[in-house]
């Protein structure tokens, strides 16, 4: 039986890798434990482990921190996959790695989608450090899948959905303003990790979009998760100028799943549909979580 290595594995994506993979022979790490941005832990790591396949779930996900942490965001999201690359090329060991959708710079009009085959060209540190990391794969090993996602949430770890919840149980009144004008396709976790699995079995190679179908922007999203928990909001929508941050974000990077749909292993469904999932399967936890927090 192959053995499994999840990098990542206390996060958002990995906790739900874990689950995903149970039954097989999987062995996760995380920090504090092994830092895979240092290169000697790195292989003493996948020394002792040995994996068949290798999923990479860690990074250095702050998008707004990688603009002043960079010597951070670079180790995580560049050198740490270009370890693991290096390594898996040599023992003919399969890499699967997550990317972003925020490699690209999104001003394509909208709602043109985004398919593999467009230039990527980041406009934030975290954009660029995540292309490095994906360019140091594809120079050192040709056993790899980079699946790119975008606005992931989960059951475990921080995410926009709880946040939104957060902020709302804790001023119901309070109004929230949201950012309207930035378009993407939210994905839950969980099926991101089915995906991932699909795409470890089949040993699909190269690069692939990995997002739920269809599209929204972030006020349209945090009013659906409310609705869907039957809870009233006080969201208005806003422009990007009105809501600045550290680090500039795509206005348009609605991606489409070409080539997981031309080799027919996409799982992916609409965004609402999985919204919807996500807050049957979850919503009760994630409230009891977010109320305590
Ligand atoms: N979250 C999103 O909206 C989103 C959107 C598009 C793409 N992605 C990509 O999807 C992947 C999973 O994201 P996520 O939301 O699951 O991230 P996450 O919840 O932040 O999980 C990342 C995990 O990696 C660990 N980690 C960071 N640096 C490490 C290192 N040097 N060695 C070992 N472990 C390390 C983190 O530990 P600590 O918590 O201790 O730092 C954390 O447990 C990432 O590649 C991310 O770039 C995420």
């Amino acid at each position: 039986m192959s053995t499994y290595l999840i990098v990542g594995a206390k996060g958002q994506l990995g906790s739900d890798c874990m689950r995903q993979f149970d039954g097989l022979e999987i062995v996760g790490i995380d920090l504090p434990e092994v830092d895979i941005s240092d290169r000697q832990q790195c292989f003493d790591l996948l020394e002792s482990v040995r994996p068949e396949v290798i999923v990479n779930c860690a990074a250095y996900t702050a998008v707004d921190a990688c603009e002043t942490e960079k010597d951070a965001c670079w180790r995580a999201n560049a050198d740490a996959p270009g370890y693991l690359a290096e390594w898996a090329g040599r023992n003919k060991s399969f890499l699967i790695h997550v990317s972003t959708d925020y490699v690209f710079p999104g001003n394509r009009p909208l709602f043109e989608s985004l398919s593999e085959s467009d230039e990527a060209g980041p406009v934030s540190e975290y954009g660029r450090s995540k292309l490095a990391g994906e360019q140091r794969i594809v120079d050192r090993t040709d056993r790899f899948a980079i699946l790119r996602t975008a606005w992931l949430y989960g059951r475990s770890g921080k995410n926009f959905l709880k946040t939104m919840l957060r902020l709302t149980l804790q001023n119901p009144e309070k109004e929230l303003k949201v950012v309207a004008d930035q378009y993407g396709s939210p994905t839950w976790s969980e099926t991101l990790a089915r995906q991932i699995r699909v795409v470890a079995e089949k040993q699909a190679a190269g690069i692939f979009h990995a997002t739920s179908e269809g599209y929204c922007n972030w006020y349209e999203l945090a009013c659906a998760f409310l609705e869907e928990l039957s809870i009233k909001h006080n969201f208005v929508p806003c422009s990007t100028d009105e809501y600045p941050t550290p680090a500039k974000r795509p206005a348009n990077s609605i991606l489409e799943n070409t080539r997981l749909k031309e080799l027919g292993i996409n799982v992916f469904k609409n965004w609402r549909d999985e919204l919807k999932n996500f807050a049957v399967a979850h919503g009760e936890d994630v409230q009891k979580e977010v109320k305590k927090s």
